[in-house]
């Protein structure tokens, strides 16, 4: 089982269950399987990437401006609640944002908005960064683990903070500003990793994290906040130090392509059959996904700005092993995907989830819809089967709810999906986007 490293006493948070108010609400998606996929997908902008960007304009008084920014996003959207309430103005058009931080209205992030999204807490860093002081609502767990953010608040102790943990809230100061520090991390975290970059580039001096995280997201926060000003190096490798510069002022950033929505769809290919060109998007930071999927036989290619990916229904795919890893190893938001592609592979295929503890609750649906999964501990035995057969399922967090989705896109008959709250955080316009390349999809 991942082990979380504890230091601090931020440990254990309840649940954090949505709202019967916001449950009653629920939609549900309805799919006819079995039908190829064929056409063009246009991939939107990275939602783990956007999400940190937009925090970035805490950091100054100026406008920062966004594109390719995937707006109609329930997460973006709490996130922009959350924004307001601290008193950015945002202005939106299209995959456009502007956000500016004039002033700052309110440094608490409170419980209600918190709860809805834990990226929230990436507010923290830059508002004690710029500001002094922040007061933020501990995110508590989730569907996929208990998630503390010790590492968080270790690190801006390490860079001259005093935080208290008071009702719930994290209660940071640094009168005078952070001073840099070292902080190495006691294992590779990826919100961690930003939200102490974006808090050190306007601390008073250096500051050098270690054992920092390499993902894409980070990196390309890291190119947002050159573009404002800050003094950045080593992003990508696991050591980044960043100079604290007096000021940053306001930039305009494109927001990278969201991965995870390409090698979602990669993977619905892998399991429909057909052929379907991604646009705007690459292959750069999926090479673990894709050495897989070659190995289980979905063959994919970069062409110009797109990404072909095709699969013909003669051969049946070969089940092959994956083990999460922080990046560049496979990523664990691709984990549930994967597994439902196994399920019709020829052979047995093993899933190991290093990252998060409670990450395989796509198994029983799964299995439900005949499926044959067998979990030990971490890691799951996936036996191929000639065919899913079509349900009623729930999805309990956003990358679950999506291989359910996949799942019914390759099953007989009629799938299901209920409470597709969770596919809104994440995925933009996934109904239209499968429908127009020829799923029997519909929302309802
Ligand atoms: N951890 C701690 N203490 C901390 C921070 C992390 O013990 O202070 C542990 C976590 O509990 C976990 C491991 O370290 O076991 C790694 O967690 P990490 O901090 O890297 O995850 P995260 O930053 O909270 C982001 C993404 C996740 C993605 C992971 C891993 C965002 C908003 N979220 O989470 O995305 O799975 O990195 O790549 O960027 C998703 O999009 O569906 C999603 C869950």
């Amino acid at each position: 089982m991942p082990q979380n490293n504890q230091k601090s006493n931020v440990v254990s948070f309840s649940t954090n269950l949505e709202s019967e108010k916001e449950k009653s609400g629920m939609d549900q998606i309805r799919i006819q399987g079995g039908y190829a996929l064929n056409g063009d997908i246009e991939i939107s902008g990275a939602k783990n990437a956007a999400l940190k960007l937009a925090c970035a304009c805490l950091l100054t008084d100026e406008v920062l401006t966004l594109t390719n920014c995937p707006n109609t996003l329930r997460d973006m959207r709490s996130l922009y609640d959350l924004l307001k309430h601290i008193g950015v103005e945002i202005t939106e058009d299209a995959d456009t944002a502007k956000f500016h931080a004039a002033s700052i209205k309110d440094k608490t992030a409170p419980y209600d908005l918190v709860r809805k999204m834990r990226a929230s807490i990436m507010v923290l860093g830059p508002l004690l960064a710029r500001h002094g002081k922040a007061r933020v609502s501990l995110p508590g767990g989730c569907a996929i683990g208990t998630r503390p953010v010790n590492f968080h608040i270790d690190g801006l102790v390490a860079m001259g903070a005093k935080i208290e943990l008071n009702e719930g809230y994290i209660e940071a100061e640094a009168e005078g500003g952070l001073a840099g520090g070292t902080y190495t991390f006691p294992r590779v975290s990826h919100t961690g990793t930003e939200n102490l970059m974006m808090a050190a580039t306007l601390a008073n001096g250096k500051t050098v994290l270690k054992n920092a995280a390499k993902e894409p997201e980070v990196v390309d926060l890291a190119d947002c906040l050159r573009a404002m000003g800050a003094k950045i190096e080593g992003d990508g490798t696991d050591t980044i130090i960043i100079e604290g510069v007096e000021k940053l002022h306001g930039a305009t950033h494109s927001v990278l392509p969201d991965r995870i929505e390409t090698g979602t769809f990669l993977i619905a290919v892998g399991l429909t059959g057909g052929e379907l060109r991604l646009k705007k998007t690459n292959l750069k930071s999926l090479s673990a996904l894709i050495a897989q999927l070659k190995d289980a036989g979905v063959d994919v290619t970069e062409d110009g700005e797109d990404v072909v990916v095709s699969r013909t229904g003669e051969n049946r795919l070969k089940g092959v092993d994956i083990m999460t890893e922080a990046y560049p190893g496979f990523p664990t938001d691709m984990q549930a995907q994967f597994m439902t592609m196994l399920c019709l592979a020829e052979g047995a295929g093993m899933v190991t989830e290093t990252i998060f503890e409670n990450r395989f609750m796509h198994v029983p649906e799964l299995c439900r819809m005949g499926a044959n999964i067998t979990v030990q501990g971490n890691s799951a035995i996936i036996r191929g089967v000639d065919g899913l057969k079509g349900a009623e399922v729930m999805a309990t967090d956003l990358r679950a709810s999506v291989a359910l989705v996949l799942a019914g896109l390759a099953a007989e008959g009629e799938t299901v999906v209920n409470r597709i709250y969770h596919l809104d955080r994440g995925y933009e316009n996934l109904v239209k986007k499968l429908s127009n390349v020829g799923a029997k999809i519909t929302r309802e």
